[in-house]
């Protein structure tokens, strides 16, 4: 089963060291040749990364490399290839996603970019369209958006249900989503859908009665994680804490939507139940804040979201001034953010959310491995996953710099070559 993706590998995995490397991002700390020992990017200049099979072997200068590949491998590497003096960092790891769906939303964009406001009740809109579709149409939008996201770097991917909200339909949506990721989310409960919807808190209840027995026996086999939109026109906090205390008890791991159009309980709710993430913290308190500080939630931001809603960024330097551990995703979505583009939601939290650029590419890739309680993505070294993002450019500050530019001009992902923009 791959980790993200549909597209078959271009070239043979053996061993391979790409030399040539003019900015190395390893996301290791204090590593030999790195700059700047207190930043967390663990930065080499004239660097060398060798590839063996699924896994890097060893990362570090390029005056090292012979006697590193030596020691590593006990004879010449398969193949080499001088990029140039090319960026490489680790593969994105994009922790939020809403992938499985039908149709889109443009028409309720357009509206917003004409002052109208979001508002929740529009996932029921893809709800409905979602429900209409066939496995075949849900599969082929989903295998698109995934490849969409690998050419752009992103070689891990978390993916949810939720626009499907009966037992049937949420079950096939995290089944297709399994087909293309292991970290697939039950959703169920995103919102109330429209047949539980009169208003009254008693329908209301009944779906989240659905969502904890029936529906997530259905969906749990399928999904690693458990997440509740909790906000004020989706679940109360009451509700998210039950839909995720039966995910927890199912096996799931807790992930969770809040503070996104306004300022409530969910943040903490996240920490205190040991949320892995919460995800959208837009709009927080200090209380929130301290915490987030004090816990091992990380705060997932997703900056498209406010790009495509027209809400206030979140703050990520006041996060992340009180040591909260902060993560960038794209929350894919045909109604708040329909972006596939790390890189995009890269430039958008440096030009937005006070974030330098090492931080927001930290947060695009270690911190979203954190974000989903990995440990063999997000960084590049010895024992790493060989998943790596090749800029046609000289550094990784070019992904804010030039934003809405294809700089991402080659993919591996656990070894394999999956996408290629350049010949050298
Ligand atoms: O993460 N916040 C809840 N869910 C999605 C939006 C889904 C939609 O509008 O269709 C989000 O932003
Ligand atoms: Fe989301």
């Amino acid at each position: 089963m791959p980790d993200v993706g549909t597209r078959p590998a271009s070239s043979a995995r053996g061993s391979l060291l790409l030399t040539g490397i003019g900015e190395l991002t390893t996301n290791v700390r204090g590593r030999p040749g790195a700059d700047h020992p207190r930043d967390p990017t663990g930065v080499v200049h004239d660097a060398a990364v060798l590839l063996d099979g699924d896994h890097v072997a060893w990362a570090g200068p390029e005056r090292d490399a012979s006697t590193a590949v030596v020691r590593a491998l006990g004879r010449e590497p398969d193949r080499m290839e001088d990029l140039g003096g090319r960026a490489v960092l680790p593969g994105f790891v994009d922790s939020h996603t809403h992938l499985v769906f039908a149709g889109d939303r443009a028409g309720e964009f357009e509206a917003r970019m004409a002052g109208h406001p979001y508002a929740a009740g529009g996932i029921r809109t893809t709800v409905a369209a979602t429900r209409a579709a066939s496995d075949a149409d849900l599969r082929t939008g989903l295998r698109r958006l995934v490849d969409e996201a690998l050419a752009q770097g992103t070689t891990t991917l978390e993916t949810k249900s939720g626009y499907g909200l009966t037992v049937a339909d949420e079950e096939r949506s995290v089944r297709l989503a399994r087909e293309v990721t292991d970290e697939v989310t039950f959703l169920g409960a995103h919102v109330v859908p429209p047949e539980y919807a009169d208003g009254s808190p008693r329908k209301a209840e009944e779906y989240v009665d659905l969502v904890c027995g029936e529906m997530l026996r259905a969906c749990a086999p399928h999904a690693r994680w458990v997440d509740v939109f909790c906000e004020t026109g989706a679940f109360t906090p009451e509700q998210a804490r039950t839909v995720l205390r039966a995910g927890t008890a199912a096996g799931l791991g807790v992930r969770v939507h809040a503070n996104q159009l306004g300022p409530g309980e969910g943040v903490r709710l996240a920490v205190e139940l040991g949320a892995a993430s919460v995800d959208h913290c837009t709009y927080l308190t200090d209380d929130d804040v301290a915490a987030l500080a004090g816990s091992s939630t990380v705060a997932t931001l997703l900056p498209g979201v406010e790009f495509s809603t027209r809400h206030p960024y979140p703050d990520a330097r006041r996060l992340l001034d009180a040591g909260v551990v902060v993560a960038l995703a794209s929350d894919c979505n045909p109604g708040s953010s329909y972006t596939s583009s790390m890189p995009l939601c890269v430039a958008l939290a440096v030009r937005e959310t006070g974030m330098t650029v090492a931080e927001a590419v930290w947060a695009a890739t270690a911190g979203g491995a954190r974000a989903l309680r990995r440990s063999d993505v997000g960084w590049l070294g010895a024992g790493s996953r060989a998943d790596l993002v090749v800029l046609d450019a000289p550094s990784r500050v070019h992904l804010a710099y030039r934003p809405g530019v294809p700089l991402v001009a080659r993919v591996y992902r656990s070894g394999a070559e999956v996408a290629r923009s350049f010949a050298t």
